[in-house]
């Protein structure tokens, strides 16, 4: 089963685009679902037709999926969730405890994504389109497994084996409520199911991601740093959908100021992305609603192309960690001569210029954070070198651990 994952800044229509992509897919014979796990669904909307929690049919080959995140959540992370509670109440004023159930936000839609797993065991279909939350926030937290793993480590400070030595004796005397082997059986399930499916989304034969922007300076601005973290976190980014571009027609009068800042902001986007292709998705006179309306947005987003394809399948930037901690960023610039190159660096900002050739980078806070030590080419490739800032080198691993926590927005 082939999966692709849309996402970007709330609003820009990540919706529309996915429920079109999937539609295009389906006339095409593909079996298909798209499914949403934001808990304020429109995906059924997008479609107007009303969608069940359990995947309910559309049209000829397509499927939609308003996941309850609040079932999936109470499926996966019930047990442990029921005994953090117990927990709490045991406490009194558990201020600590609250705070650390709030480290794993988003564990709610990561529940809900788990039904991908499910759909690709059961064979039921060809691809699965997957409307995500903003900023791929919930991807982040998938690739932190052993910040999963430090959380719960915190939760349950003491080992399973000692625990079940120890258990028997203690209960009598102590009033925190020990977590039971349900309790430690659920969290290695819920861990062995993330490992699961974060090992079919960092796989670059079966799935990507699509980003979808505006053009809108802060919504590339957004979009680029969540392509940092994709690549980041391993994950395959292979087409970047620029929606609601001012059609040819809307030129005149009030529109003229508007279409040369979309531009501008197109020019951006292009200069920001490459390699990656873009496909522009007009304004439409009304908002898309309906099958009619998809179709004439998955028809201007691929024309004749496969829209489950790859859409893109070269390299592209990559950001990847040393074992001391340093952080590389490796950019292609073909045909271009280390001379040439220049880099222009202002707080987050991380201008590479080299020729005709211009990158505007929004460096995610890990990277800004840091400086730039060193610039090279290998081959047709830049790669830039962010060591540790100074104070981490000597700090122990835990406070790593703390800096490397998934950030909010971007
Ligand atoms: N190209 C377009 N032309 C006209 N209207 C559009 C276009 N794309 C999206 N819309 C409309 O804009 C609104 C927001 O789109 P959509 O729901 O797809 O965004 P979203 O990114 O999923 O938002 P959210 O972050 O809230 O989930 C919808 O009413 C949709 O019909
Ligand atoms: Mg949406």
């Amino acid at each position: 089963m082939r999966i692709i994952l849309y996402t970007g800044k709330g609003g820009v229509g990540k919706t529309t685009t996915a429920a079109a992509t999937a539609l295009r897919a389906a006339r095409r014979g593909l079996r298909t679902i798209v499914l949403s796990t934001d808990a304020a669904h429109s995906l059924g909307d997008s479609f107007d037709v009303t969608l069940g929690a359990e995947p309910t049919p559309i049209a000829t080959d397509l499927w939609g999926q308003e996941i309850d995140v609040l079932v999936e959540m109470e499926r996966h992370w019930g047990t442990i969730h029921g005994w953090l509670m117990a927990l709490l109440h045991s406490q009194g004023s558990s201020d600590l405890v609250a705070s650390e159930v709030a480290i794993l936000p988003g564990m709610d839609e990561l529940a809900g994504l788990l039904n991908i797993i499910h759909h690709a065991e059961s064979s039921n279909y060809d691809l699965c389109v997957v409307d995500c939350a903003p900023t791929a926030d919930t991807l982040k937290l998938l690739s932190f497994p052993e910040m999963a793993r430090w959380y719960m480590q915190r939760v349950f400070p003491i080992e399973r084996r000692a625990m079940s030595i120890v258990r028997p004796v203690l209960r009598p005397f102590v009033d925190i409520p020990l977590p039971t082997d349900q309790v430690f059986d659920a969290v290695q399930k819920l861990f062995e199911q993330l490992r699961q499916m974060r090992e079919i989304l960092v796989d670059p034969e079966r799935s990507s991601v699509r980003l979808v922007v505006n053009p809108e300076k802060m919504v590339v601005k957004e979009a680029l740093r969540t392509y940092t973290y994709l690549n980041l976190y391993g994950y395959f980014t292979d087409l970047v959908i620029c929606n609601r571009v001012l059609p040819k027609e809307a030129t005149t009068g009030y529109f003229v100021t508007w279409k040369e800042v979309q531009e501008r902001n197109l020019e951006l986007i292009r200069g920001s992305f490459a390699p990656l292709p873009i496909y522009n998705v007009p304004l439409m006179e009304q908002d898309v609603v309906g099958l009619e309306m998809l179709e004439r947005v998955g028809e201007a987003l691929f024309d004749d192309k496969d829209p489950a394809a790859f859409q893109f399948r070269g390299v592209h930037q990559a950001v990847t960690e040393e074992s001391d901690g340093t952080y590389l960023l490796t950019l292609p610039l073909p045909f271009i001569h280390k001379e040439e190159v220049n880099l222009i660096r202002a707080g987050d900002e991380l201008v590479v210029q080299a020729g005709h050739f211009r990158r505007n980078m929004f460096l995610p806070r890990l990277l800004a954070a840091r400086e730039v030590t060193e610039a090279k080419m290998e081959e047709d490739r830049l790669v830039l070198r962010f060591p540790p800032p100074e104070p981490a080198r000597v700090s122990a691993p835990s406070s790593r651990k703390d800096r490397r926590r998934p950030e909010g927005k971007g």
